[in-house]
């Protein structure tokens, strides 16, 4: 067994996500073991408690962090895990923190891959993302982050791929929320209020918990940035123009409680909108990265029905490449872009991808 690797996981963030990928790992053992690799955890941290354990965590992970835990900074764990002389250090990013992302330089200084499903470090300012990857290449340590866009869908490698290959890639275009995509799929079949879709998205769970940084279009924006920086555009968030889908007199000025009572006051607009539609079209909130004219938009479009996009249902995610190569008929992906178990499965890819490289 010469080529067996042992992986350490530093697991920041045990919320859904990281949670869930703990699970998957415990679960996986037997089939990593096959591949010659073991997985160790010996420290999960939430944003003020860590629990350490240099043999790995066991199944009983949960309660032994309940007990045990003890408050933590980052630093003390490069400590502790450099005392130990960990080999085949990734640190898992499963928070949303922007925060804890000022110590992704430092991490990879001292030895750590990243893996990560929080999308502020590719989102920030430019010269952040550049900082990153020199620090990256000096240190030889690589950074993946598949999970940033379409959670477990293959779209940054794709991308990479393609890009890397010289293919040239003119559009991308697609459905890239989940909990926006449920909300017109369903509003568009014309049979409810916008407001009553809106319940319904909260109540299954798609939505935040202020819908409002749904509808703001925001989370939607990082995702085209992302795929921008992918193809070496030196974009800006603020570059990335909006169509809020949040009216003006609910915006982030009014509490969240004041939004949901008066949640009635979005059925008109949205109903105007649709009515203006003719029957073989719907409503889409669609991210688009146009490479040609170097523009990055994020709004609210009719498709047809018959369309990749208008036949979208529930809370799938569509990704549509247009290249050079497979000129009108785009390259398209399409499937759940979001939930915790496709999440970390995609988190869980990346490490056996990473893994794959290390000796
Ligand atoms: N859920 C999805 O479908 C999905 C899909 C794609 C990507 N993602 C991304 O995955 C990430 C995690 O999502 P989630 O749904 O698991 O979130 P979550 O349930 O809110 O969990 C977040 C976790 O991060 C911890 N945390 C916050 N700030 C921290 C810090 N500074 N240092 C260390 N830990 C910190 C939190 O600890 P406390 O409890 O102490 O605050 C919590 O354990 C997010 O970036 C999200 O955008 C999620």
């Amino acid at each position: 067994m010469s080529n067996h690797k042992t992986i350490n996981l530093v697991v920041f963030g045990i919320g859904n996500v990281g949670s869930t990928l703990i699970q998957q790992i415990h679960t996986a053992k037997k089939q990593l073991q096959q591949q010659n690799i073991t997985i160790k955890i010996p420290v999960v941290t939430n944003s003020k408690l860590a629990f350490y354990n240099e043999d790995g965590l066991t199944h009983t992970w949960d309660c032994d962090f309940q007990k045990f835990s003890v408050p933590y900074k980052v630093n003390e764990i490069i400590s502790f895990v450099k005392a130990q002389q960990f080999q085949n250090l990734i640190a898992i990013d499963a928070t949303a923190s922007t925060d804890f992302v000022k110590n992704y330089v430092s991490l990879v200084e001292n030895g750590f891959h990243i893996v990560s499903a929080n999308k502020v470090a590719n989102t920030l300012h430019y010269d952040f993302y550049n900082t990153l990857r020199n620090t990256l290449k000096k240190h030889n340590k690589s950074f993946l982050y598949e999970t940033n866009v379409g959670a477990g869908l293959p779209i940054i490698e794709t991308i990479k791929n393609l890009y890397g290959s010289g293919e040239q890639i003119t559009k991308i275009k697609g459905v890239f929320s989940g909990s926006l995509s449920y909300i017109f799929n369903v509003f568009s079949e014309r049979n409810k209020s916008f407001s009553k879709v809106l319940q319904e998205a909260s109540k299954l769970g798609l939505t935040e918990p202020d819908a409002r940084q749904d509808l703001s279009g925001n989370d939607v924006a990082r995702k085209v940035l992302i795929l921008a920086r992918e193809l070496n555009l030196k974009a800006e968030f603020q570059q990335v123009s909006i169509e809020s889908l949040v009216p003006k007199q609910l915006n982030g000025k009014t509490t969240l409680h004041q939004f949901k009572t008066r949640i009635k006051e979005l059925d008109v607009p949205f109903q105007n909108r649709l009515a203006s539609l003719s029957n073989d079209a719907v409503l889409r909130y669609v991210g688009e990265l146009d490479v040609v004219n170097q523009t990055l938009e994020v709004k609210l479009v009719s498709e047809k029905k018959q369309s990749a996009i208008g036949q979208l249902r529930g809370a799938d995610s569509i990704f549509e490449i247009f290249t050079e190569s497979y000129g009108e008929n785009p390259l398209v992906i399409q499937g759940a872009g979001a939930g915790k178990a496709v999440t970390a499965r995609g988190l869980l890819s990346d490490v056996i991808k990473l893994s794959n490289q290390l000796n």
